[in-house]
């Protein structure tokens, strides 16, 4: 073989690269009508495997960071590279978890996880042993007959992280997918998505609003500068997994980080609340 340039995930392929990402949203049809840049200029790399998680003032892009890389919405300017290549259509590598969970109310839990199987075009015997898989690897076995409404938050949430994942995507871009979700169960679903992407060797994109989530999941926390969206900083979490066998809050690396981004997460809102005052 000729000695070209081979990449490949153990030679160090990203899962995802964003370079020179803008994004401008125009508020309505009218020629004069105002423009709002969202993002200005996303350089990114994130790696295979990898707990990236993004925290960031209300406004300051994250949500449409996050569609440009599920290819749901395209950038203006830059590229989005998915595992080595260009895209700009949705894809099965990349799955969406929303915060409002986003299953269809009329369909049974099962249906739900099957519903993006039969768009897909997998075979009808298949699809039906694959969602029971995913229903079963998120607990809810018992409940593939109930409806949406007959669950609680958490639960649903569990089923739109099921239908995410019996799509074989090896990257979930999950939109404060806990968000709607009490105190208590959020950590226990913390800790069932750590376990899953750890053994799964997924790739996670998570978007939060919530300092101890962002530090208690990640390998890196991504910190946007509110708009124009930009990226102010990146921070490592060196701190040891499973991140479920010790008490990670009371551990000093998450202290060290939780205290660094809370700083800088304050000066932007005070900087924020002034210039609203003025
Ligand atoms: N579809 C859209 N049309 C017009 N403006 C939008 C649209 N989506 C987002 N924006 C604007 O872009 C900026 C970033 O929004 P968003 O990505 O939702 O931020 P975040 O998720 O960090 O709260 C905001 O000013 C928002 O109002
Ligand atoms: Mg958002």
């Amino acid at each position: 073989m000729e000695n070209t340039h081979i990449t490949n995930s153990s030679t160090g392929t990203s899962a995802i690269e964003l370079s020179g990402i803008r994004k401008t949203f125009t508020l309505s049809e009218d020629k004069n009508a105002q423009q709002v840049l969202a993002l200005d200029g996303i350089d990114l790399s994130i790696n295979q495997g990898e707990f990236l998680t993004i925290i960031g003032p209300s406004g300051c892009g994250k949500t449409t960071l996050l569609r440009i890389m599920a290819s749901l919405i395209l950038p203006d300017e830059g590229r989005v590279i998915v595992e080595g290549e260009a895209v700009s259509e949705p894809d099965i590598k990349r799955a969406m978890v929303f915060q409002t969970f986003g299953l269809f109310p009329w369909k049974t839990v099962l249906d739900n996880v099957v519903f993006p199987l039969i768009v897909r075009k997998y075979p009808a015997q298949q699809t039906r042993e694959i969602a029971i898989q995913h229903i079963k690897q998120v607990g809810l076995e018992k409940f593939q007959n109930a409806y949406p409404h007959q669950l609680s938050g958490g639960m649903q949430q569990r089923v739109g992280l099921a239908r995410a994942l019996s799509t074989g995507a090896d990257i979930l871009l999950m939109d404060e997918p806990f968000g709607a979700i009490d105190a208590q169960t959020r950590e226990l679903m913390q800790e069932e998505l750590m376990r899953i992407c750890q053994e799964e060797q997924k790739t996670v994109v998570f978007i939060t609003h919530d300092l101890n989530e962002a530090v208690m999941l990640a390998d890196r926390v991504l910190l946007m500068s509110r708009g124009p969206g930009q990226v102010r900083e990146i921070i490592s979490v060196n701190l040891p997994r499973p991140r479920t066998e010790y008490d990670v809050r009371a551990h000093q690396e998450f202290v060290r980080v939780r205290g660094h981004l809370w700083r800088e997460l304050r000066n932007d809102l005070i900087e924020q609340r002034t210039e609203e005052m003025v």
